[in-house]
C-alpha cells in the first residue's frame, strides 16, 4: 500500500511509521511527503529514509485552487493509496477529500470526540485535558472528513492522567503512544482487521 504523509513540523509519527517499514513490521511503501514549511524537521527525516519531498504552500502556490491541483497530482504521481496526516496545521482542501474518501488518516492527540475540533492542537490539547480533570487521556486515530477531528474513529489508547501531570508530562506520555498506535491502525487496514468504508473503491489515477 502507497502511503503519503502530511507534516508540517517534527514528524515523529512519520518517522515511527518510517521505521515500522524499515524494519519489516509494517509492509507498506512510504511514496511521499507533502509539507507546507520548507524548514520542517519532517523533510530532513523524509530525505534521510529517501522518501521525495513537494513543499506547497500559499507562498509556492499562492492560488488556493492550484495549491489543491497541486496536491491532487502529487497524489496521483505517486500512487497513492492511503494518505497520513502527521502534525499537519493546514486544512486539507475538501477536493483532496473527496477524492480519497475514506483514504486519509489523521492522528489526534486526545481521546476523541472530546478535546477535539477547530483550535484544538498542540499543547492545548493537553492543557484542556488537564483544565478538565479528565482522568484518561491518549492519541484516537480516525478517518478525515470535512469537519476538524470529526471522521469515524478507528483507534483510541487509553492512558491514565496523573495528578502531577503537567501539559508537557501528558504531551510526552501521550505521544509514545501515538508512535505505537499509528503503525499498528495502518497494520490492521492493510492486514483487513479494519475495513475503511469504501474500501473497495478503486482510487482513480
Ligand atoms: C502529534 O501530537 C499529533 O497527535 C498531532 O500533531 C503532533 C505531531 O507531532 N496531530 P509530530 O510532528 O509527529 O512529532
Amino acid at each position: 500500500m502507497n502511503l503519503a504523509f502530511f507534516a508540517s513540523h517534527g514528524g515523529s509519527n512519520m518517522q515511527a511509521i518510517l521505521d515500522a517499514c524499515s524494519d519489516g513490521r509494517l509492509s507498506a511503501k512510504p511514496v511521499l511527503l507533502i509539507c507546507n514549511n520548507p524548514d520542517a524537521q519532517a523533510i530532513k527525516r523524509a530525505q534521510q529514509f529517501g522518501m521525495p519531498t513537494v513543499v506547497i504552500n500559499a507562498r509556492t502556490h499562492p492560488d488556493a485552487q492550484e495549491r489543491t491541483r497541486t496536491i491532487l497530482h502529487a497524489l496521483r504521481t505517486y500512487r497513492v493509496e492511503l494518505v497520513v496526516l502527521a502534525g499537519y496545521m493546514k486544512r486539507i482542501p475538501p477536493a483532496v477529500i473527496q477524492a480519497y474518501p475514506n483514504r486519509i488518516l489523521n492522528i489526534h492527540p486526545a481521546l476523541l470526540p472530546d478535546f477535539g475540533g477547530k483550535g484544538m492542537y498542540g499543547m492545548r490539547v493537553h492543557e484542556a485535558v488537564i483544565a478538565a480533570g479528565a482522568k484518561e487521556s491518549g492519541p484516537t486515530v480516525h478517518l478525515v472528513n470535512e469537519q476538524y477531528d470529526d471522521g469515524s474513529i478507528l483507534a483510541q489508547i487509553r492512558i491514565a492522567v496523573q495528578k502531577e501531570d503537567t501539559p508537557e508530562s501528558l504531551a510526552e506520555r501521550v505521544l509514545r503512544e501515538e508512535h505505537r498506535i499509528y503503525w499498528q491502525t495502518i497494520d490492521k487496514i492493510i492486514k483487513g482487521e479494519i475495513t475503511l468504508p469504501d474500501v473497495n473503491t478503486t482510487v482513480k489515477h
